[in-house]
């Protein structure tokens, strides 16, 4: 999954897309989705309209309509035929103050609007030095199971991202990854096995097409949620085919 941030233009989307259906297409066993900024989806959606690539969003509003200026809806996504949408990514949780009890609300909203909610956790490098690495990721994960119940996890998606390796080329090493998955895991079959068998876990920070295959060799790694190689066709293909 390409999480594009706050990048992109009518060429650039046009290009990136085009160049993206062919791995995506060699791959079929793989899932891609990409999340533009919102005002590039109706461009993508018509873009993506003959490709298995599906279109995310990278957040919604906890509201679904009102006087809520300079918000998106995750109601509205579903007129751009977007299937996920970003909850909770370290960057909203930091630049915009987002506590997890605003996370579970959005998590909610967006099941409400029929979207699959991709739960972003993870901790910074001070929690990762003090070793509160599992316990940031469950207080994050209990926040959502307290609002929406843990049967809320049957359509989600969950994104361990650790925030000190998210834009650093710092990428966690696939051992330290795989330890953080399997406790969530863990963690969530302790309240529905069958869940926690199903759900996707993917790891996001700093993946590249060269680090993407020894990943997802981890048993408990799903996929990756993608930053800055995302934007870079040739990377972003690489990791397409090296999770097919
Ligand atoms: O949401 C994915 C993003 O946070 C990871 O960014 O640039 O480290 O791949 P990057």
């Amino acid at each position: 999954m390409g999480n594009w941030k706050l990048n992109g233009s009518k060429t650039m989307v046009a290009d990136l897309i085009k160049a993206l259906k062919a791995p995506a297409t060699e791959c079929p066993a793989v899932a891609v989705a990409v999340c533009p900024p919102v005002l590039f989806l109706g461009q993508a959606q018509t873009l993506l309209a003959d490709s298995s690539i599906a279109l995310g969003a990278q957040d919604a509003d906890l509201n679904s309509e009102g006087a809520f200026t300079g918000e998106n809806s995750a109601i509205m996504y579903t007129e751009f035929d977007v299937q996920y949408v970003l909850v909770g990514h370290s960057e909203r949780r930091t630049l915009h103050n987002e506590a997890d009890a605003t996370v579970a609300a959005k998590f909610a909203a967006v099941q409400r609007a029929g979207l699959t909610p991709v739960l972003c956790i993870g901790e910074t490098d001070a929690q990762f030095e003090a070793n509160d690495t599992q316990a940031v990721v469950q207080r994050q994960l209990q926040a959502v199971i307290d609002h929406c119940g843990i049967e809320a996890f049957n359509n989600a998606v969950i994104a361990y991202e650790p925030v000190w390796a998210i834009g650093t080329g710092k990428t966690a090493t696939p051992e330290i990854a795989q330890n953080v998955h399997a406790a969530i895991r863990t963690f969530l079959a302790g309240l529905d096995a069958a869940i926690a068998a199903k759900i996707q876990i993917l790891y996001g920070g700093s993946v590249k097409g060269a680090s993407a295959a020894g990943l997802f060799a981890m048993a408990d790694i799903d996929g990756a949620l993608v930053g800055g190689a995302a934007l870079i066709a040739d990377e972003f293909a690489a990791i397409i085919r090296a999770g097919a």
